[in-house]
């Protein structure tokens, strides 16, 4: 099936690219056991498919592609997994950084900087810093994220404003708050994707994801192919999106 996603391509229509795709990519522990391995040898396999999938949305021209890499709640993953986790994300990056930044990709990271180790931010701000003038893929790591988090940050930011008398009440409206949350200045999500048969939004995008469209694999994230997210893409397509209206 990998072999043919080239094949897939043409039956896209470039016409009606969604803007923005966000993944959960899930189902790395159980890749392991199947496998009767370690979970961290499923988070070690997954980061090849992200590879992947940044790839291919070059190929196809996909401007926004945002993937969960670590949510605010798992934390409460044992110590061994959450360090393991930390370090896998940020080696990953370091390790990508030039051929993505050289290949026109913007890299953000999304998602809240309490928690994260001294000197995290620093790092991945410094390795990121070079993409910032890229504008042909913009992808974001969605790393200590999650939704009401986000929304908590932008509650706060807006009550500051607020009681600073900068802004007036009766002038906050969805802008404001979109405009407040990490992905500010960014389309909400056109498709969200996630592997491994769960069919849930772990906190993932909540605000952003209101008019998106969902698509569930069973597949477990490191067997996720290329295929199989362009496949995702053709059914997003043939979808009919009203946006609450008639026409
Ligand atoms: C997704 O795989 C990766 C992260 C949540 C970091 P999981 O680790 O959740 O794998 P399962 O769901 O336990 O199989
Ligand atoms: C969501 O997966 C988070 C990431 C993919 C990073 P989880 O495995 O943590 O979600 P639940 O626990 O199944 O909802
Ligand atoms: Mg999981």
């Amino acid at each position: 099936m990998e072999s043919d996603y080239k094949d897939l391509i043409p039956q896209l229509d470039k016409e009606k690219l969604p803007q923005h795709i966000a993944i959960i990519m899930d189902g790395n522990g159980r890749w392991a056991q199947a496998h009767k391995m370690k979970r961290v040898n499923g988070h070690k396999a997954g980061v090849k498919v992200v590879k992947q999938m940044v790839e291919t949305a070059r190929e196809i021209g996909l401007k926004y592609l945002t993937v969960y890499a670590f949510s605010t709640e798992n934390w409460g993953r044992s110590d061994y997994e959450v360090n393991y986790l930390l370090k896998l994300i940020l080696d990953s990056l370091i390790n990508e950084i030039d051929e993505l930044t050289n290949n026109g990709v913007n890299i953000h990271f999304l998602g809240s900087k309490e928690r994260l180790p001294k000197g995290y931010e620093k790092k991945v701000e410094e390795n990121c810093r070079r993409s910032w003038e890229n504008s042909e893929l913009f992808l974001n790591v969605a790393m200590n994220y999650g939704g009401r988090q986000e929304l908590v940050e932008a509650v706060k930011k807006i009550a500051a404003s607020a009681v600073s008398g900068e802004l007036a009440i009766a002038d906050i409206d969805g802008n404001t708050i979109s405009d407040n949350l990490y992905t500010a200045g960014m389309p909400d999500p056109d498709l969200i994707i996630r592997t491994s048969g769960e069919i849930r939004l772990s906190n993932y995008l909540i605000w952003q994801s209101t008019y998106a469209e969902f698509w569930f694999t069973e597949t477990l994230w490191p067997d996720f192919t290329r295929s199989e997210f362009i496949q995702a893409i053709i059914d997003y397509q043939n979808r009919k999106r009203r946006f609450g209206k008639r026409k």
